[in-house]
């Protein structure tokens, strides 16, 4: 099963950008299965029932999220019927959602599972310990398993890849935006890279507009950020799994931009 993970789309411009190249590249890269982060979908921040069904229209089987998911209200209408989203499953006992969620393909199942870090971000529930009960889980079902692990600390996402191997077969980090280049297979054969990088704007910082943010690290004062305008990019991974043992083949970058433009 070869498996497409597109990074967090920031606002109008990640979600055009999706809708312009995610399926083409789904295609060229031979995915059966396009995973995308939806988490900063409006305007930067959460995601509406109507851009969950316009993410899906663009070609996403399945939408992962992370800090951002519950910071527009609309989450709390939709959630319980969106059955193509997959939340950080280590919230709290009785915060909606589920950290766990199976896309068919063809004949293969595949686990597609969610945790958020705590470093750096609100303290939830231990992530290695709910990963651990999840992978139980979803190793009754499937030996194909992915993860995005949303966090800030490349330490943490390091700690989460090397404690998973060979008990999953992939897992992207997310969060911070910005695209590492450290995608391998780890010994046991996990795919694993810490950050799959976001989708939108280019020229702003995380996706969101640069003056304010630069202001903001002058004065310190509290500052409404907006989604940058200008060039945009895409980022993301492609993995390759072995149908049966489920375990990593193959890992490699995605990276669209005006610096890497795409070409049919
Ligand atoms: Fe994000
Ligand atoms: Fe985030």
């Amino acid at each position: 099963m070869r498996v497409l993970f597109i990074g967090d789309i920031v606002g109008q411009p990640g979600r055009t950008m999706l809708k312009e190249y995610g399926r083409r590249l789904k295609e060229k890269k031979r995915a059966d299965v396009m995973i995308v982060n939806g988490e900063n979908a409006a305007g930067g921040k959460g995601i509406t029932k109507k851009i969950y069904h316009e993410l899906l229209e663009a070609g996403a089987d399945i939408l992962t999220m992370g800090n951002h998911t519950w910071d527009k209200k609309d989450i709390f209408e939709f959630i319980d019927e969106a059955d193509k989203m997959v939340v950080p499953g280590n919230f709290p006992e009785g915060v909606p959602g589920t950290g766990i969620r199976y896309i068919k393909s063809g004949r293969k199942k595949l686990a597609v599972l969610n945790l958020q870090g705590r470093t750096f971000l609100p303290p939830i529930d231990c992530p290695f310990r709910k990963a651990d009960e999840l992978v139980r889980e979803a190793s009754k079902e499937t030996s194909l398993i992915f993860l995005d692990f949303h966090a800030e600390a490349t330490s943490e996402k390091l700690a989460m890849g090397w404690h998973l191997q060979g008990r999953i077969s992939g897992m992207t980090g997310t969060h911070t935006h910005v695209q590492t280049a450290d995608a391998r297979i780890l010994p046991e054969g996990t795919a694993y890279i810490t950050d799959a990088g976001m989708t939108g704007p280019y020229d702003g910082i995380l996706g969101m507009d640069r003056e304010v943010i630069i202001q903001r690290f002058h004065d310190t004062l509290p500052a409404r950020f907006e989604v940058a305008s200008g060039s945009v990019q895409l980022n993301g991974v492609v993995m390759e799994f072995d149908n049966d043992t489920g375990r990593a083949r193959h890992i490699e970058r995605v990276h669209i931009s005006e610096d890497a433009p795409f070409f049919d």
